[in-house]
């Protein structure tokens, strides 16, 4: 497999690839979003032990041939197809792994779970991203069970910080767990408080503890 690499800003290999057909796009729908699903992609794919490559892959192109940043239905179709011309060697993954990556991109926005822990991850790393829109992610709607910690959604839905850069998302993929001290201290300040309800695991109460003044 090519391996992805990241310096000065130039990204070569698979990623730099689906980075450029993916193109520049601004909005909800745009590069902030698509990294901050890259972001929690790895983190899931890794939790999951699933491909954080395949995460990556999937945060860069689910949203890349989007027509507007309303109903699109078949935004997730047209990616899919995108990635599938693409394929599997370019994108430096195997056949099977090209056959989940386009399943997850083409059904992402339907609502659906999955039992799929590759999908799953995909999935979740998307969802988790709606509080950009306002929206906290509903819980029954995270198929991984890494997504669903409420820890996890505290983290994932905290927005105070940029995103990580494309180059350090690609840097993360050796090794998914090791963090520079700023990206440490980012999500130590996300650092929640949380209660659960009494008999109600599924009721959770977060309330954030920012060191920032
Ligand atoms: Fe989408
Ligand atoms: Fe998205």
């Amino acid at each position: 497999m090519t391996e992805s690499t990241a310096s000065d800003g130039v990204i070569t290999g698979p990623v730099g690839l689906a980075l450029a057909v993916a193109g520049e796009r601004e909005g909800i729908h745009g590069h902030e979003h698509w990294r901050r699903v890259g972001e929690n992609g790895i983190d899931l794919a890794h939790a999951e032990g699933v491909s954080c490559h395949v995460a990556l892959l999937f945060a860069i192109l689910h949203d890349c041939r989007r027509e507007n940043d309303g109903q699109d239905p078949g935004h997730g179709p047209r990616a899919a197809e995108l990635a599938a011309s693409l394929g599997h060697e370019a994108l430096g993954i195997t056949p099977d792994e090209l056959r989940t990556l386009t399943y997850a991109m083409y059904h992402h926005d339907r609502g659906q779970v999955t039992d799929d822990p590759l999908v799953g991850a995909c999935w979740d790393a998307d969802r988790l991203d709606l509080i950009r829109v306002g929206t906290r992610p509903d819980r029954a709607l995270l198929s991984t069970k890494s997504a669903r910690d409420p820890v996890r959604i505290a983290l994932c839905t905290d927005h105070r910080a940029e995103p990580p850069t494309w180059d350090r998302l690609v840097q993360r993929l050796p090794d998914p767990r090791r963090l520079t001290a700023d990206e440490l201290m980012r999500r130590l300040d996300a650092n929640p408080r949380f209660t659960r309800a009494q008999g109600n695991p599924d009721e959770v109460t977060i309330t954030f503890i920012s060191r920032r003044r």
